[in-house]
């Protein structure tokens, strides 16, 4: 059996026979599913777009011969994460992908509370939902993963982004923290701390990806050494080389002050004075 053969059988028989992918409507979520089909994994597609889901999940039916379920979701409200829970009790879930989110880059002193509660409510209280649910199914299988989506920098607070960096902060402690609990049930779990990566993201922050001082990774990337992450059940993944080696070299609050110029120079290009 050749190596991408066996790595693919191997990801089936840990993580299969389904997977659920929050945010798979774009991006990083979307590859996710592509990548996790060709390993001939069946996936639930969740996010608010619908027409993008079956869309997707039609291309991936043909490509791979995997079955496919789109959910309409928006993870920004209360309910949302027992209405998916719903609409998946029938399915055998071996790997969950919580990876819906957004950020909205802005000073503190402007934001709306309600929306603020609104994101944190996507950015943080829907991946304790979802891990709250589906870590003791897993656990009860013996068998499967979990994949919590962070974000570079924000464990130590990304100024104007503070309410996104801490909800991904909470995020990455909760899956550290799972990480080693179920770890003795069998049950992998990994933190995706996402980098720039070149997605629809970053044009809604207003950056573009051909002028960025660091060149963002692509999706395809970033997924690829999340799945290895998640195979070989390490508690955290950063993708990237060089990215790896710059939060290993520059000093935190260094990085800090330039991710918050960076923002800061963004906004003031975005929004003239
Ligand atoms: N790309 C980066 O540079 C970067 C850096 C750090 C962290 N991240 C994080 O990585 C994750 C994936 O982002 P991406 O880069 O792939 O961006 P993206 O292309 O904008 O994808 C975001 C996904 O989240 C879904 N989503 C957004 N709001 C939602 C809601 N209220 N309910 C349900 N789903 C929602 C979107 O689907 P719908 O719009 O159809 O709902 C979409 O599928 C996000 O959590 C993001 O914060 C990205």
């Amino acid at each position: 059996m050749g190596r991408m053969m066996k790595h693919q059988s191997g990801l089936s028989n840990r993580f299969g026979p389904w997977a659920l992918i929050t945010g798979a409507s774009s991006g990083i979520g979307a590859e996710f599913a592509r990548q996790l089909a060709a390993a001939k994994l069946n996936v639930v597609l969740a996010a608010r777009r619908e027409i993008l889901l079956d869309q997707l999940g039609r291309e991936l039916q043909v490509q791979f011969g995997v079955e496919t379920r789109s959910v309409r979701t928006d993870l920004s409200e209360p309910d949302s994460v027992a209405r998916l829970v719903a609409a998946v009790a029938d399915l055998d879930i071996g790997l969950v992908v919580s990876n819906a989110g957004t950020g909205n880059p802005g000073s503190f002193l402007h934001e709306d509370r309600d929306e603020l509660l609104q994101r944190f409510r996507l950015n943080a209280l829907s991946h304790l939902d979802i891990a709250h649910h589906f870590s003791p199914r897993l656990a009860a299988r013996g068998r499967g993963g979990l994949i919590l989506g962070g974000a570079m920098g924000a464990a130590h607070g990304i100024p104007f982004m503070a309410n996104d960096a801490g909800s991904k902060a909470f995020v990455q402690s909760l899956g550290e923290s799972l990480h080693v609990e179920l770890k003795r049930q069998g049950v992998h779990v990994t933190v995706l701390v996402v980098p720039p990566t070149d997605t629809a993201i970053l044009t809604k922050f207003g950056l573009d990806p051909k002028t960025m001082a660091m060149r963002p990774m692509s999706p395809r990337q970033c997924v690829a050494e999340a799945i290895r992450a998640i195979q070989s059940n390490q508690s955290l993944c950063l993708p990237g080389a060089t990215n790896r080696l710059m939060s290993a070299l520059i000093p935190v609050g260094v990085a800090r002050t330039m991710m918050g110029k960076m923002i800061e120079q963004t906004l003031a290009k975005r929004i003239p004075a």
